[in-house]
């Protein structure tokens, strides 16, 4: 494979790095189950790591490529997590976690392409290395080994999978033809979000009450408490696209309002400038920079948007969401999976990355 493949800027890519697991369980009566879930997610980064290994060497070092760049591991977090409420990290709940990750990982290559996005995880993207077609079709490798390790786990994963999938996709596509005439903009938006994001979260939360054979009553309160921290993560990521901490995010500023999509804050902002002409102005600013590819001013505007009061309506209605995650998962047992998601959910909308 080309040898201009830039070398990845971490190594090793687990939760830990930032710090998840220590945040979300802080006290001494957890620590047995953080310790379960950090070796758990070691278990999964090494299961990874061999399903999407290819004896083709330009689909290997493809497949690895965004893998090896770093990452949360948030979803398959998720899963070992939910799994706690019942026979805890079986064999069957690393293979949803892993699913789920390479899933999302397969995601990822696609929406950088849609997106026309230059950085993820603080590497240049695989399209801006491969140029689409190759990211595309990397993209395609990943789902069918997540397709392969899913159908291990029987008919109901499948259609789990497939549902999900479907509304991932359905979501993209939704944001990618924007709101229909009569559609309210923001209640558009927000069912997108749920669907590009919500959805895949939501089902990492539910694969590990299903795989550790839990309580089957539990699996509606995870679900839900999936479906709105996915829009609260989602939310915020909205936000971060206006950092200009790049370091920090891994990503460049406005990718998402270059790539027109109309984020929250830009929801938002559009909304004030119906009466407010400050919030015109800058909400033309935007456009312009957005339509002068280079535009000097762009970045100096983006940076405006994160400070206006569109921005801070967007992190409120954020932790709004998280707030209806947790209350969703009161039906659970007290007890460290009802903390540990409840600090889960804080940590999401606190994030900086
Ligand atoms: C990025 O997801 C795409 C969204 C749905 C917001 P993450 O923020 O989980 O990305 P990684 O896996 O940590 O890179
Ligand atoms: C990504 O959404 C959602 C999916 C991959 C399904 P974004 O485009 O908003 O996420 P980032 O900011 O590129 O990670
Ligand atoms: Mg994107
Ligand atoms: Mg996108």
């Amino acid at each position: 494979m080309s040898p201009a493949v830039p070398v990845a800027r971490r190594s090793k890519a687990l939760s830990s790095q930032i710090g998840l697991t220590e945040r979300i369980f802080t006290n001494a009566e957890d620590r047995a189950t953080a310790a379960a879930i950090e070796r758990g997610l070691e278990q999964v980064e090494a299961g990874i790591l061999r399903e999407v290994s290819f004896a083709d060497s330009v689909a290997d070092v493809a497949t690895r490529y965004l893998l090896s760049a770093g990452g949360k591991r948030v979803r398959p977090m998720l899963t070992l997590l939910t799994a706690q409420l019942g026979e805890g990290i079986i064999p069957d709940v690393l293979t949803a976690a892993e699913a789920v990750e390479i899933t999302h990982l397969a995601s990822l290559y696609h929406d950088d392409v849609m997106d026309e996005a230059e950085q993820r995880r603080g590497v240049p993207t695989a399209q801006a290395v491969w140029g689409n077609s190759v990211a595309i079709l990397t993209g395609d490798l990943l789902f069918a080994r997540a397709s392969n390790l899913i159908a291990g786990l029987g008919d109901r994963a499948i259609r789990l999978q497939a549902g999900t999938f479907e509304r991932l996709v359905l979501g993209q596509l939704h944001e990618t033809v924007g709101p229909q005439p009569g559609d309210d903009p923001v209640e558009h938006y927000l069912q997108v979000l749920s669907d590009k994001t919500g959805s895949l979260i939501s089902a990492a939360a539910q694969l590990g009450v299903v795989f550790s054979n839990a309580p089957r009553e539990y699996e509606e309160p995870v679900m839900l408490f999936g479906e709105r921290i996915g829009v609260a993560f989602q939310l915020v990521d909205d936000v971060l696209d206006l950092s200009p901490r790049s370091e920090e995010t891994g990503k460049l500023a406005g990718t998402d309002l270059r790539a027109g999509v109309p984020t929250l804050p830009l929801l938002h902002l559009r909304r004030q400038a119906e009466q407010d002409g400050a919030a015109a102005a800058l909400l033309a600013r935007i456009e312009a920079g957005i339509a002068t590819p280079g535009s000097s001013d762009l970045a100096a505007a983006i940076e405006e948007l994160r400070r206006h009061e569109a921005t801070a309506i967007t992190l409120a209605e954020s932790h709004r969401w998280a707030e209806s995650a947790v209350a969703a998962i009161q039906p659970l047992p007290e007890g460290t999976v009802k903390k540990a998601l409840t600090r889960f959910a804080d940590v999401m909308v606190e994030r900086s990355s």
